[in-house]
C-alpha cells in the first residue's frame, strides 16, 4: 500500500467539510493507526466556498475523472444521480465511501456487484456515530441475529421526546432539528419514516441478506401522532418511539418501521433527543445495545473516515454487504405481521357505538387488552382508546377499513403498534 491516499470529497456541506477538517486535524493519529496519510485534495461543491479547507471544484466530470484520486467520498445525497456517479467510479475500479442511505436502500446490491474488484464503504449511512455496520459485519458475525430494534432517525426522536414532555409545537421542534443539521433536505423523509426505513434495509442486508426495497416493507411516520396519544401513553406507562424493527424466525424475517408504544422502563424508551440507539438480539450474546449520535457533521465524518482507514489497511473487501455465499432470509409479507395494537377512535357519544365497535373487532378476530374512554370536557365527540392482544396486521387493516365507513366515526381512526 502506498504511503498517501488522495481523497476527493463529492459534496462539501455539513459532512464534507467536517471530513476535511477531521482529516487535517487528526492527521497524525489517523496515520499512526493505519500507516497511511489520508489527504483530501479536492472537493466538489455546487458553488465556490471562500473559506474551504480544500480546493473546490464545481465541475463534476473534472473531479470524478481524475486518475490520481484513490478514494471518492460520496456525500451529495439524492438517489439516482449519486448511483450513476458511484457506479461509474466502481466500474473504473475506484474505491468509494458513501454516507448515502437512500441510494443504498434502492441500489445496494447493484453497487455490491460493481464493487467486486474495488471497495465500497458505507459505515456513515446508518447512525453515523454508532459503528453498527462494522458491529454487525464483524463483531457479531458469529450470531444468528434474532432481532434488531432501533431508533434510527434523530429528527423524529427529537420531536417525539419533546412531545412527550408536552406543550410543544411540531413545526418549531422540526425546525430546531433542522438547525442542528440533523434533518434531511426534505424533512418528510424524517417524519414519514423513510429515512429510518432506508437505514433498516441496509442493516437487514447485513444481518439477513434481504434484498427488500422501501416499498416492500411496512412504513408509518410520526406525523399523525397527537397530544392525545401522548396522554394515553403516559397514563399506561408507555413511551412513543419511531422504531425500525427486524424479527427473524427460521429463514423468514419481518421488517417494519413505525411509531411504537414501548414500556417506559425499557432502555430504548430512555433514548431521547436526536440520539440513535440499536438493540441487537443475537442467539449467542442475547441483547446488546448501541447508543450514540445518529447524524451531524462530526459523527458522520467519524464514520466516513473509519471507512477510509479500513481501505487504507485492507485495500479490498471480501463482501460489501456481509454475505460471501448465498444464504438469505425471505421477507414476511406485511399482512402476516402479528403484533399488539393501540387504537384511537373519535366517535359520536351515543348508545350502541361501543357495542358496534367491539362487535366489529370480534368479527375481525381482534381481542381487546385494555380500554379507556377519555371524558369529553370541551370536545363535541368522545375519544376511545383500545389496546389489543396479538393480532394480524391484515385483521387490523380490515377492521379499520370497515370502521371508517361507520357514521358514528368523527375522524380517521388512528393506530400505533405496540412493541412489548
Ligand atoms: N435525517 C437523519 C436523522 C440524519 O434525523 O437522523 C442522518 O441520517
Amino acid at each position: 500500500m502506498q504511503k498517501e491516499l488522495k481523497i476527493a470529497l463529492l459534496g462539501y456541506g455539513v459532512v464534507g467539510s467536517a471530513v476535511a477538517k477531521a482529516l487535517i486535524e487528526n492527521e497524525k493519529i489517523i496515520k499512526a493507526r493505519c500507516g497511511v496519510s489520508i489527504k483530501p485534495v479536492i472537493a466538489l461543491a455546487k458553488s465556490k466556498k471562500p473559506n474551504a479547507l480544500v480546493p473546490i471544484s464545481t465541475d463534476i466530470e473534472e473531479v470524478i475523472n481524475r486518475d490520481d484520486i484513490d478514494i471518492f467520498a460520496e456525500l451529495m445525497g439524492g438517489i439516482e444521480t449519486p448511483f450513476e456517479i458511484v457506479s461509474k467510479l466502481l466500474k473504473r475500479k475506484k474505491a468509494v465511501v458513501t454516507a448515502n442511505k437512500a441510494m443504498l436502500a434502492y441500489h445496494r446490491y447493484e453497487l455490491e456487484a460493481l464493487a467486486k474488484d474495488s471497495f465500497l464503504g458505507y459505515e456513515a449511512s446508518v447512525a453515523g456515530g454508532i459503528p453498527i455496520i462494522k458491529i454487525l459485519k464483524e463483531g457479531l458475525s458469529a450470531n444468528n441475529i434474532l432481532s434488531l430494534k432501533a431508533i434510527l432517525n434523530g429528527t423524529s426522536n427529537f420531536i417525539l421526546s419533546a412531545m412527550s414532555k408536552g406543550g410543544v409545537n411540531f413545526k418549531d421542534t422540526l425546525q430546531k432539528a433542522q438547525n442542528l443539521g440533523y434533518a434531511e433536505a426534505d424533512p418528510s423523509f424524517d417524519i414519514k419514516g423513510f429515512d429510518a426505513a432506508h437505514k433498516l434495509l441496509i442493516l437487514a442486508s447485513i444481518a439477513y441478506g434481504v434484498r427488500a426495497k422501501p416499498e416492500d416493507i411496512l412504513i408509518q411516520g410520526i406525523d399523525e401522532i397527537g397530544a392525545e396519544d401522548m396522554y394515553f401513553a403516559s397514563e399506561f406507562d408507555y413511551t412513543i418511539k419511531l422504531l425500525g424493527i427486524a424479527k427473524a424466525q427460521k429463514d423468514k424475517v419481518e421488517l417494519r418501521v413505525h411509531p411504537c408504544l414501548i414500556p417506559k422502563d425499557e432502555m430504548l424508551a430512555k433514548v431521547n433527543g436526536v440520539m440513535n440507539a440499536i438493540s441487537v438480539g443475537g442467539d449467542m450474546l442475547e441483547e446488546s445495545l448501541y447508543y450514540g449520535a445518529g447524524a451531524g457533521g462530526n459523527a458522520t465524518a467519524s464514520a466516513v473516515i473509519s471507512d477510509l482507514m479500513e481501505f487504507a489497511r485492507t485495500n479490498k473487501q471480501k463482501s460489501v454487504l456481509g454475505f460471501v455465499s448465498e444464504l438469505s432470509y425471505t421477507l414476511v409479507p406485511k399482512d402476516e405481521i402479528c403484533t399488539k395494537y393501540y387504537l384511537r377512535l373519535k366517535v359520536e357519544d351515543k348508545i350502541g357505538v361501543l357495542s358496534k365497535i367491539t362487535q366489529l373487532m370480534s368479527e375481525n378476530a381482534i381481542s381487546i387488552d385494555s380500554f379507556l374512554q377519555k371524558p369529553k370536557q370541551d370536545e363535541i365527540y368522545s375519544t376511545l382508546f383500545f389496546t389489543t392482544h396479538h393480532t394480524f396486521e391484515k385483521s387490523v387493516q380490515n377492521f379499520l377499513a370497515i370502521l371508517k365507513k361507520q357514521e358514528f366515526m368523527k375522524a380517521e381512526p388512528f393506530m400505533i403498534r405496540i412493541e412489548q
